[in-house]
């Protein structure tokens, strides 16, 4: 692959992790990481030189951005992306004055299980174009409802085949998104389902490219007793985890996460100060045992604190605390929980300018929310960042500085997207 130097960028985030202050969870931008008048190197993929433009060395090829802001791309720790069917209605009852329920997700597993497999790729594929035109560029996303063995094997194939063609990063298995309608009254039978023949055949489906199990821990889904069975199960079958926790209630999934060491746990709308706590004690456990950057252990590292500013919005919640979060120390990932229920956008620079002008972060705080801390929510240091040797996946904004993302909210700012070093937007 020939080498490229990109030069015109007005302003250049690196959020290079060479430079963070490795005694304090970071939580904006620390110095040196924004280069004014920068240039960039990709070499085979990666990031190769970053600096001023005065300074930049020759390369193969060149591209001049014409004095636009270039950040990382983002990166989208939560989506659900395999679905079919069409919620629009339920939004416009919440619009009205209903309340979220997780019920509705019965009305998309009944849907997805009609789907045909091309049916359903074709639907994945169209909303991971969506989300890198939008910037995007790695891409976490789950099964989770299929809700059988077959279905969510089938899911975790589809997956599979997209995790190897390039087009997304990371799979989670999420079996543990609702007890199904066949299994009313049988929780319990449901919860052996999903940690024994399920998880082998979804493990079976998806082959070594699955790192990652998750459960919805709330009423109406799975209690503490049950999500620990199940993300036990996962951490014996070598997986991460993952928790979907006070979304609706205080139901005890941040205390779950924090004590069996999840990477994330995401939505945090209704918090305890202990559980603020609790997210910030995780936070000084280094995040990057190797220095290279790369795909980290899954199973080791800070519980980040991921919020989802879409689907506070879209469901009325109230906004997860992510002001208190970053000031307690907790590490924080923004995401965009893309799914049909309950917020039903890709789009990280909607979440980010909602992070900025509703739960009060700066920008530097949210950008790096969607970029670093998206990336360590995953625990991968390859991605979320522009320091040399990182993934060479650039954000670029039709705009001169970064802060448009705020002060214009909802205009089209992507100008570009390179992922893995190769421009695609
Ligand atoms: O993350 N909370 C659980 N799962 C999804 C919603 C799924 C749905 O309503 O379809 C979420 O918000």
């Amino acid at each position: 692959m020939a080498s490229t130097v990109i030069t015109g960028i007005s302003e250049l985030w690196t959020f290079d992790p060479a430079l963070e202050d490795p005694s304090a969870p970071p939580r904006g931008m620390s110095d040196g990481q924004l280069l004014r008048d920068a240039a960039v190197v990709i070499d085979s993929g990666h990031i190769a030189w970053t600096g001023p433009a005065t300074e930049a060395p020759a390369a193969d090829d060149q591209a001049d951005l014409g004095g636009r802001a270039v950040l990382p791309g983002w990166v989208d720790s939560h989506t659900h992306l395999v679905f079919a069917g069409d919620r629009s209605a339920e939004f416009e009852a919440r619009m009205a004055g209903e309340s979220y329920a997780a019920g509705g997700i019965s009305v998309t597993t009944g849907a997805t299980r009609a789907a045909r497999d091309e049916e359903l790729l074709a639907l994945v594929r169209s909303r991971i174009t969506e989300a890198v035109r939008g910037g995007t560029t790695c891409l976490e996303t789950k099964t989770g409802y299929g809700l059988t063995v077959d279905e969510e094997a089938r899911a975790a194939r589809l997956l599979a085949q997209l995790h190897a063609a390039g087009e997304i990063d990371e799979i989670t298995y999420l079996g543990a998104h609702l007890v199904p309608g066949e299994f009313e009254g049988r929780g319990e039978e449901y919860v052996d389902l999903v940690a024994g023949p399920m998880l082998e055949a979804v493990q079976d489906a998806a082959g070594p490219a699955l790192r990652w199990i998750d459960v919805f821990c709330e009423d109406g889904a799975f209690d503490s007793e049950q999500s620990t069975r199940v993300l036990r199960a996962g951490a014996d079958a070598g997986l991460g985890l993952r928790v979907h926790g006070n979304q609706l209630g205080r139901t005890g999934g941040v205390q779950l996460a924090c004590d069996l060491g999840a990477a994330s746990v995401d939505h945090l709308n209704h918090l305890d100060p202990a559980d603020v706590d609790a997210l910030a004690a995780t936070a000084a456990l280094p995040v990057a045992p190797g220095e290279e950057p790369g795909v980290l252990d899954a199973r080791t590292g800070p519980t980040v604190a991921t919020v989802l500013p879409a689907c506070d919005l879209s469901t009325r919640a109230p906004l997860a605390p992510a002001r208190e979060l970053l000031e307690a120390g907790a590490q924080l990932a923004i995401a965009s929980n893309c799914n049909p229920g309950t917020s039903y956008t890709s789009s990280l620079a909607f979440c980010v300018a909602t992070a900025v002008l509703q739960m009060r972060l700066t920008l530097a705080e949210a950008v790096r929310a969607a970029t670093r801390g998206g990336a360590l929510a995953l625990r991968r240091n390859d991605v979320g960042h522009l320091g040399v040797g990182a993934r060479a996946d650039l954000h670029v904004l039709d705009a001169p500085a970064a802060i448009h993302l705020a002060y214009r909210p909802g205009m089209p700012l992507t100008h570009a997207v390179w992922r893995r070093g190769t421009r695609v937007l």
